[in-house]
This record gives C-alpha cells, structure tokens and sequence, in this order.
C-alpha cells in the first residue's frame, strides 16, 4: 500500500492508539521524534504570516518543513515593517533558505507551483498563508490528497467556500486548524469561559472592535496607489508566477499589478483578493465571541443595524469600508455590536458588558470585573464547561491534534466558517445596502434574496472549487 493510502486508512486507529508513528516516523513518550522522520510540512504563501507560522512549525521537534511554495522567489516587502527597501522579509527562497539553515542542511524544497506540494507523497501537512482568495481552492486540494491543513484565516472568500472545505474536512478525516490563534492565548480562553460559565451574572451585551489600519498600508510602505502597471522588479515574478498569484481572482485588463490592492498585505482591501477589515479582524474577534456564547457550532439568528463608510471609500479598487458598525443578534436575545475599534474606545478586541461589571480582552491582556479580580482558570469547577487548551502554541496544536488529540484542534474548520460566515453577511450588507436580515444557521440561508445571491465569489481563469 502507498504510503498516503496507508496514512489514511489506518489514522484513526494510530490516534486512539495515542501516538502519530505512521506520520513521517515514530515519536517517543515526550513527543519527540524518533529516527529520521517527522510530520512532514509544506508552507504555501511565503509573505507576512507565512513567516510566522514556518517558525511555529521549525520550533516543534515534531515537525519538519520540507517544502516552501508561493510564486515569488524572494522579496523585499513582507513583514510588518516599513523598512521595505532594506530587508528581505519574503519568498520561497528565503523561507526555504530559513529552514535549511534552522536544520543546518539542504532539506527544504521551494516551488512556486502549490499543485506540486499538494501532488507530493512526501508532504504530510500543508500551512496555507496565501491571500485569501485562494485558501479554499488550495484547501480543498490538499484535503483530497489526504493532507492534514492549517489554513489562515479568515477561511474562505464566501459562505459557499468555507462549506465546502468542512465538508472536504469531513470526508477525508484530515485534521484541520484555522489559523485564528487567539483561541490558543489564555487570556481569551479565560473570558471565553468566564462568560460561557456565567460567572459575568446578568450579561447580555457585548462590544467587539475591530482593526482597520486604514483603508491602505500607508504606513507600512503602501500608499494608496492605483496606477496601473508591472509587478516591480523587486517582487521578483515572471508572467506565470504573477498569473499563479492572481488565480482564481479576475485579472484587470492588461493583467495589471495594482501597487496599492497588489502589494504584500494590500491585497485585502481589493474586492477580487479579500474581504477588508471586517473578515481580516472579524475572524478573530467574532470567533472568539462565537466561542464565549457556545455558539461556534450554529450562529447568529439576525444581523441588525448595518451602517459604514463604504460609499466614501469604495471605488473600483478598494471594495470595503473601514469604519463600520451592525449588530449580530443570537436566538437567547443576546446582542453583539460589531464596529471599527475607534468606536471601542480604540480597543480592538471584546468588551462584555453585565450587572456587575464590565470584561475587556484583547491582545496580552483580560480585564476583569471587581468580583472576578482574582479568579483563576483552576478555580473551574469540573462540572463547568472548560474550553480547549492548547498547550503551546497555535501550530503544535495543530501536529497534537494530529498526534494525540484524536483529531481535535483548537479552531477546526466548521468553527471557523461559522466565524466568518458574519463577517460574509456583514460585508454583503456592506456592498448591497441591506440593513438588517435574519439568518437560518442550519440552513445557511438568509431572508433576503438578495445577500443568498452573494453565498458565494466567482472563480475566475479557470479555477474550480472542487
Ligand atoms: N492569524 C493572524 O493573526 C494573521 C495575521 C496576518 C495575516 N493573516 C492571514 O495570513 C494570510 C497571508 O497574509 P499575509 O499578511 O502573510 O500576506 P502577504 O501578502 O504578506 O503574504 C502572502 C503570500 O502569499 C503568496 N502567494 C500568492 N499567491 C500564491 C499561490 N498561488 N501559492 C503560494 N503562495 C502565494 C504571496 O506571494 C505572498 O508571499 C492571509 O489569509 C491573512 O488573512 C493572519
């Protein structure tokens, strides 16, 4: 039997045994791999938070990143930095070289075309840091090959996208972790609990605001620029690279780079590559209030209320408003206001509010009402709910629910389609002028015509789901 067939027959059987052996090798009582193989892992999108997660997988002795794929071969401007000129911060080859130097040997392969990785028996894992508009294509791909997938978020570029990976989840019984890695930080486990448990009394409110670093990546080095041309040299892209970064996302004519929608981390204001702010930030905090409520499985019965600034800011460029506010409404009466974080007093992160007090996370930091003040996570009752626990970081999370989780990880992908599913419905109300809607969570339907007809993006060049 090929290896993967056998990987994939005999999963099931390895986890409940509580081990990972057939993965790329055997692991002793400590988790640490024995011989020459480990859980073998490819990094697809070598930007930003390709980076980031590479080093969440270099530093687990379980893990071994053996290929590095995006379409640029190294560049000058990934990262959040504005020293664009002077770092090289991107790319496969410097991911690759990054690895190679980490493991002190020429181990780690680049390729820039993501079908190779997916087409490896080799590869075990893939970690998919691309743009958002290619996470579900790739997704999916790699859950039919048979590959565990941690996938950034937010999940999917629409509502259909993100059913469709949990449903290639299901069927291939891979393990699945977004990479919403709040849900692997403690103080937002804590408040999750602290509200689930009823520990906040009378608590039906809650705040949640959301980044919105602008409509643009002026700071960061990206002025708002929207004349178009090439891809500049130091991007470092031949014509089938730059179509392969594009993918399924429409071209504009002439096959255009925009500077401004085209760039590192730009591309998440442009209507074809992402979402804006309320996806880009909505996916962690309205996960992480998805996750208090008990809700993350269902959903919300009614968005409310739906105002932004998307007429000020919109043009054919830039799609999303950044200054924002709805309400999401839950079947108990429960009421979440979802708004830019300006309207939060600058916070970005959660502010649930009760009779006896207010309780504020975001980041590195819990705010807790007076009577809470010196509760600890172990003054749990064992017949409260205790959520899940990673025990380290978001990426070992994801290789334990492979090795010894029985399949469990912190964010799987039905809770984080759930998550982003408002964020969906937020945009869509963003782009069609709809105010309020009720929604159906089992049936993933709404009551308007109109926002069911935005369930799903086109794929353009090509490109199919499935
Ligand atoms: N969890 C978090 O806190 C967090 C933070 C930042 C970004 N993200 C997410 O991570 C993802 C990447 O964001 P980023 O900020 O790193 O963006 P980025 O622009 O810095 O990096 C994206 C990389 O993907 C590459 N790419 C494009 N098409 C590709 C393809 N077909 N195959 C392989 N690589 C391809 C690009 O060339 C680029 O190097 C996004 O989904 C984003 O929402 C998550």
């Amino acid at each position: 039997m090929k290896r993967r067939e056998f990987i994939k027959g005999s999963a099931a059987a390895t986890l409940f045994a509580g081990g990972c052996g057939t993965l790329g090798g055997g692991f002793d009582a400590e988790g640490h791999p024995e011989g020459a193989g480990r859980l073998n892992v490819a990094i697809i999108g070598c930007g930003t938070m390709g980076r980031d997660n590479m080093w969440g997988f270099l530093r687990d002795p379980r893990a071994r990143v053996t290929v590095t794929c995006d379409p640029v071969r190294r560049t000058k401007a990934h990262g959040y930095s504005g020293d664009w000129e002077k770092k090289v911060w991107g790319g496969r080859e410097e991911l690759r070289d990054i690895a190679d130097k980490f493991y002190g040997d020429k181990g780690c392969r680049a390729v820039a075309d993501w079908r190779e990785v997916v087409a490896d028996p080799t590869v075990d894992a893939v970690c998919i840091t691309t743009p958002d508009h290619w996470h579900a294509i790739i997704a999916i791909a790699a859950m039919n090959a048979g590959k565990h997938v941690y996938c950034q978020k937010p999940l999917a570029l629409s509502i259909t996208e993100g059913r469709e990976m949990c449903k290639a989840a299901a069927a291939n019984r891979v393990v699945f972790q977004v990479g919403s890695q709040q849900r692997s930080a403690a103080e937002f486990r804590q408040a999750a609990e602290l509200v689930r448990n009823g520990y906040l009394g009378d608590c039906r409110t809650c705040t949640v605001g959301l980044s919105w670093p602008k409509n643009d990546y002026t700071a960061l080095g990206f002025p708002r620029n929207t004349t178009p041309g090439k891809p500049p040299e130091w991007w470092g892209v031949n014509e089938a690279e730059w179509n392969m970064w594009q993918g399924p996302a429409e071209h504009w004519p002439d096959n255009a780079f925009i500077p401004g929608i085209h760039g590192p981390m730009t591309w998440r204001w442009g209507e074809r590559t992402g979402g804006g702010g309320i996806t880009d930030w909505g996916a962690h905090h309205i996960d992480i209030l998805q996750w208090a409520l008990g809700t993350e499985l269902d959903g919300p019965v009614a968005i409310e209320n739906f105002t932004s600034d998307i007429d000020k800011v919109s043009d054919r460029y830039y799609a999303w408003p950044s200054r924002f506010s709805f309400d999401i409404v839950y079947a108990d009466g429960f009421r979440a206001t979802v708004c830019d974080c300006d309207k939060n007093g600058g916070l970005s992160g959660l502010v649930f509010h009760s009779s006896k007090g207010d309780l504020s996370v975001c980041r590195g930091k819990i705010t807790k009402p007076a009577h809470l003040a010196s509760w600890k996570e172990s003054d749990l009752l064992d017949s409260e709910t205790r959520l899940h626990r990673s025990r380290g970081s978001h990426e070992s999370d994801f290789i334990d629910g492979i090795c010894d989780r029985n399949w469990k990880t912190a964010c799987p992908c039905e809770i984080g389609h759930r998550s982003i599913t408002i964020a969906h419905l937020a945009n869509s109300c963003a782009k069609t002028g709809v105010k309020s809607l009720k929604w159906d969570a089992q049936k993933e339907t709404s009551d308007n015509a109109v926002i069911n007809a935005r369930a799903d993006v086109k794929r353009h060049n090509g490109w199919k789901l499935v």
